[in-house]
């Protein structure tokens, strides 16, 4: 097909030989199959930041690290040269996540370079070698719901042992080649350490994972896995091979029955009043 315009600079560098076809084209990026020399990869071209949906971008802002405090303090006044900062650190945090999850033995597509707000990396491929197909679009069987399943949550583990929490992991950012599971879409990832919604993050990553393969195997659904992989974490006893239970224990502090009255009395008085001035309305 002919060059898109924001691919032109890539192939100016020789790091794309031929633009082959779109692939799919996304909320926030549009991605295309390239060749390079023999190799087929993908190219993911992010949209300009007014045209992605910044949905909990203040949230994810605050477990991105920036390099420096001159770039902090340009993100934080929205200076022209913040928002290209900004931008950048969002681009680039995608291409970080990758590198350092390969590097931890998650699976995930091997990336090239990001250049220009392009992501270059392999694609991942089925058997004919074709795109990949997005979980969502594969069908389990019971037995194969809960392999996959017990292999995203090793998956989750070794990610989070790397410090990093997804953030927007479900069904559709998980791609399915011969060999199971591939994780992609990271640009919103998360430190784990320097985050103070980086347990909520988790909790829901894993939550959509077992609501997914809970239409398969329905023991899933209520499973607290996010919690009990969180809870390990942070006691430093958490590794792949923990075997999980989907449980967390009951709290075993006794319960302070006297606040729980009290909690209630309150919601009831203010019920009372709440009706009392709907009546003052009416009448
Ligand atoms: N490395 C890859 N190999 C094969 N297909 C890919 C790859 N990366 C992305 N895709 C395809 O492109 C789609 C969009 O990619 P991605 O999820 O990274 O971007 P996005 O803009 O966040 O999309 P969405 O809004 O749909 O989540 C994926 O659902 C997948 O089908
Ligand atoms: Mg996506």
């Amino acid at each position: 097909m002919k060059t898109p315009p924001r691919l032109q600079p890539l192939v100016e560098e020789g790091l794309i030989d031929e633009v082959m076809r779109q692939l799919m084209s996304g909320k926030e990026a549009t991605v295309y199959v390239v060749r390079c020399g023999d190799e087929i990869r993908c190219a993911k071209v992010y949209k300009e930041a007014n045209q992605r949906s910044f949905h909990q971008a203040v949230a994810y802002q605050e477990g991105r690290r920036v390099k420096n405090s001159r770039q902090a303090r340009a993100m934080e006044k929205g200076t022209r040269f913040g928002k290209k900062m900004a931008e950048e650190v969002w681009q680039n945090a995608e291409v970080d996540a990758l590198y350092r999850l390969a590097a931890a033995g998650v699976t995930v597509p091997t990336p090239y370079v990001c250049f220009e707000g392009v992501l270059l990396m392999d694609l991942v491929t089925d058997a004919q070698g074709n795109a990949a197909p997005r979980l969502n679009d594969v069908e389990f069987d019971h037995d194969k719901a809960l392999q996959f399943h017990a292999k995203l949550l090793r998956e989750v583990i070794l990610m989070l042992n790397a410090g990093v929490i997804h953030g927007d992991l479900s069904e559709y950012n998980i791609l399915v080649d011969e060999q199971g599971p591939v994780i992609i879409d990271l640009p919103q990832a998360i430190d784990a350490a320097g985050s103070s919604v980086a347990a909520s993050m988790l909790e829901r990553d894993v939550t959509n994972l077992a609501n997914f393969f809970g239409t398969f195997a329905p023991e899933l659904i209520g499973s607290q896995y996010g919690k009990e992989i969180w809870n390990l974490y942070e006691a430093g006893t958490l590794t792949p091979d923990y075997p999980l239970t989907g449980k967390v224990p009951a709290p075993t502090e006794p319960v302070d029955v006297d606040a729980v009255i009290n909690e209630i009395e309150v919601a009831r008085l203010e019920e009372e009043d709440r009706i009392r001035r709907q009546l003052e309305q009416q009448s």
